[in-house]
């Protein structure tokens, strides 16, 4: 039941992600690293905490030199370098030397704060993720990009480092609630779109188990959609290229996030931002007509949006301005040649932005219409 990944850097072995049903393999696994010799601080938020805190640390105490455990407020405006310097404070406090391990027991914010923590603690510690939303298992806890916000920047400051392990026990995703769950189920969509137009076909054919929840469809999911991630992060670990084509709805997706001041969820952007995207391949000719349609409507059935309102297109295409995307003032916008063929571009101009936008927009005029 158990299965594996490897992911390489450099083309060497360089960590394994763990598809498990349960918390039970971890300490072995850390134990196998020889992490049992060392003290490991459990880094987590107030509501992972509650669900899985004190298990994670009754599991770890006794199989390790000592066991702690780090719990910062839930949510996105926890992701700053105040969070950063307070975890430094603790691992001060709790005299945490470079052999020392930090895990990360969480979702995207965790995962990404205390990895940044562990690039930046005397000079960078190890570090393992153990992802608890769907988003943080189907994405961000694979690739080692680690930072925070800033300033109202999204990921503005961090750094690449490499987990050592990733361990993700499937059955969390029993818990979680709707909106969490379907929000992450867009990076799985964006893989298939990106890369791999069987997964995109194969989420279809099984939308009524995933939207269920059935568990064997659930692994079979993340693995498939974890080797894409797998491939085009190998290929480029350090996003100076092709590494890009994992931003395909993020350039929109993004600037809505911020529209609605992350009121709605970081998936739910994305979904938005990869309709628009595709919406500008079908008017480049790229994508046919009943393509575009398709891509925009197959997220309906996973509860995801593919319309807003109550923001200004105006203020969204401004807000992409100030994506890290941008190179040279040229926005890397990504493309869909065809479903699982994506391209990167960097001739998409402002007006095709406004008008995909637009696109996307359901004023109260369309409402009355
Ligand atoms: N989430 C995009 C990346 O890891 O590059």
């Amino acid at each position: 039941m158990t299965e594996r990944l490897q992911i390489l850097y450099n083309r060497k072995p360089c960590y394994d992600i763990v598809f498990t049903r349960s918390f039970q393999e971890l300490a072995p696994e850390l134990k196998a690293m020889g992490f049992d010799e060392h003290k490991i601080c459990i880094v987590t938020d107030s509501r992972v905490d509650g669900l899985y805190g004190e298990e994670m640390l009754e599991r770890l105490s006794g199989q390790c030199k000592k066991a702690v455990k780090y719990v910062f407020p839930e949510g996105e405006s926890h992701k700053t370098l105040d969070t950063v310097r307070e975890l430094y404070r603790y691992l001060i406090a709790e005299e945490f030397d470079r052999k020392d391990l930090l895990l990360a027991l969480g979702g995207g914010v965790v995962g990404d704060v205390t990895g940044y923590a562990a690039a930046t603690y005397l000079r960078g510690v190890d570090f393992v993720q153990v992802p608890t939303t769907l988003l943080a298992q189907a994405d961000s806890s694979i690739g080692g990009k680690t930072g925070v916000d800033f300033d109202g920047y999204k990921n503005m400051v961090g750094a690449f480092k490499m987990p050592r392990l990733v361990y993700m026990n499937l059955e969390v995703l029993q818990t979680l609630e709707d909106r969490q769950y379907f929000s992450g189920f867009a990076e799985v969509m964006k893989h298939g779109l990106i890369r791999d137009a069987a997964l995109y076909e194969w989420l279809i054919e099984n939308m009524y188990e995933i939207c269920e929840r059935d568990m064997d469809v659930l692994q079979e999911m993340l693995v498939r959609s974890c080797t894409v991630k797998k491939l085009v992060v190998e290929k480029d670990p350090l996003e100076h290229g092709e590494r890009a084509l994992l931003n395909f709805g993020h350039t929109i997706g993004h600037a809505i996030e911020k529209a609605k001041k992350f009121e709605w969820y970081h998936g739910e952007c994305v979904a938005l931002g990869a309709v628009a995207a595709a919406f500008i391949s079908w008017k480049r000719e790229l994508l046919s007509m009943e393509e575009y349609y398709e891509i925009r409507d197959m997220f309906v059935p996973f509860y995801l949006p593919i319309s807003i309102d109550g923001v200004d297109p105006v203020e969204i295409l401004g807000l992409t301005r100030s994506d890290k995307k941008r190179e040279s003032g040229n926005i890397r916008f990504v493309l869909l040649k065809k479903i699982g063929r994506a391209v990167i571009d960097n001739t998409v101009t402002d007006q095709e932005i406004l008008a995909a936008i637009q696109e996307i927009y359901f004023s109260d005029e369309d409402a009355h219409a």
